[in-house]
């Protein structure tokens, strides 16, 4: 039988049962529990088979809901929420005592958002707690954008997947943190920086290695399929390797030399949105194909590019 639905409220009572489900979100789909159940929690870990040191996003319902476990806001957090929730911006606050360790690694600060999915929005206003979700895949591997691939890898581990239908942004969330020196970006994501610096009117600096926040889960090889990546020039990559059985994740042009079927073209009219909504279906396609390896090309490094090309280096890294 599936576990696949659209039962909003089958969902509300697994959660509050201290289940997991999965859930639908604008930027991938999510592994949620009750964020202030320590056991419930425990079970996203051991189904991910997530190490104890990644923390977890907190989803929240509102602003309200998310005063009620953090603590010193400062003002900007409040201008930023404004213009960019619900959506794919995570920040990293303070936490209360309410929100368990686990959740945060033993971290002083939660990361939490207010995503911008009809379905997820429903099901956090229903409930009374909110929802600590990472990503709904094995720890390393692509994440999910629709409900089969939560299926395809997850199936025995969870109780319910939510389906919301394919995942508009498709990939994760921009983190940020917010001291008294302003903004700092932990993960290029779904908010572009060019957007976060036009509301904040400074240019922003990624986090440095030595910074007190910082985020755990940012691992050099990330969002990788089974198999090997070859980032560079796709016409000079496929003479190095006219000998192997290859795939092409290409952003807009197609190869005559390979099989239309062993590639993807990410937007075959240069849209980085399009790009980005279809980079990790593209890569779990070719990661199912017969072939040695995958050959792609960096995009455009700008707006949601930064975050795509992040994506495509983790994925190429071994
Ligand atoms: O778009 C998203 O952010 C998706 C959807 C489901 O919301 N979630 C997601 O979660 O990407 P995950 O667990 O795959 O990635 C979360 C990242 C990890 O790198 C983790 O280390 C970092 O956020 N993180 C979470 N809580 C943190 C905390 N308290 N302090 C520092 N980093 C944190
Ligand atoms: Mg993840």
């Amino acid at each position: 039988m599936s576990i696949i639905g659209t039962d909003i409220a089958h969902a509300k009572n697994l959660l509050e049962k201290g289940e997991l489900v999965s859930i639908p979100t604008e930027t991938v789909y999510g592994l949620a529990a009750n964020a202030f159940d320590e056991n419930a929690v425990l079970k996203i870990f051991k189904a991910k088979n997530r190490p104890s040191f990644d923390p977890l996003i907190v989803h929240a319902a509102s602003i309200e809901q998310i005063e009620s476990f953090v603590i010193d806001i400062p003002e900007l957090f409040y201008e930023l929420a404004e213009s960019f929730w619900p959506g794919p911006l995570t920040v990293l606050l303070p936490k209360k005592n309410i929100i368990p360790d686990l959740v945060t690694s033993g971290l002083s600060h939660v990361a939490v958002r207010i995503p911008n999915h009809p379905i997820a929005l429903e099901l956090l206003s229903s409930l009374s707690f909110p929802l600590a979700a990472p990503s709904a895949n094995p720890f390393g591997y692509v994440s999910p954008t629709t409900a089969r691939h939560v299926e395809d890898q997850l199936e025995n581990k969870i109780s319910y997947i939510l389906d919301g239908g394919s995942c508009k942004v498709g990939l994760e969330s921009t983190i940020i943190s917010i001291d008294n020196n302003g903004v700092c970006i932990h993960r290029p994501g779904g908010v572009s920086i060019e957007n976060l610096e036009s509301k904040i009117g400074k240019t922003l600096k990624f986090a440095d290695p030595n910074s007190k926040i910082q985020v755990p889960g940012t691992m050099q090889s990330h969002y990788s399929p089974r198999k090997k990546i070859i980032l560079g020039e796709i016409d000079k990559l496929l003479e190095s390797f006219s000998d192997r059985k290859i795939g092409i994740l290409s952003f807009d042009k197609k190869y005559n030399c390979v099989d239309s079927k062993k590639q993807v073209i990410l937007s075959d009219v240069g849209s980085l949105d399009e790009a980005a909504r279809n980079l990790f279906s593209g890569l779990r396609y070719l990661d199912s194909l017969d072939i040695d390896l995958i050959i792609s090309e960096y995009v455009p490094n700008v707006g949601i590019g930064l975050a795509v090309n992040d994506r495509l280096r983790r994925a190429a890294a071994k």
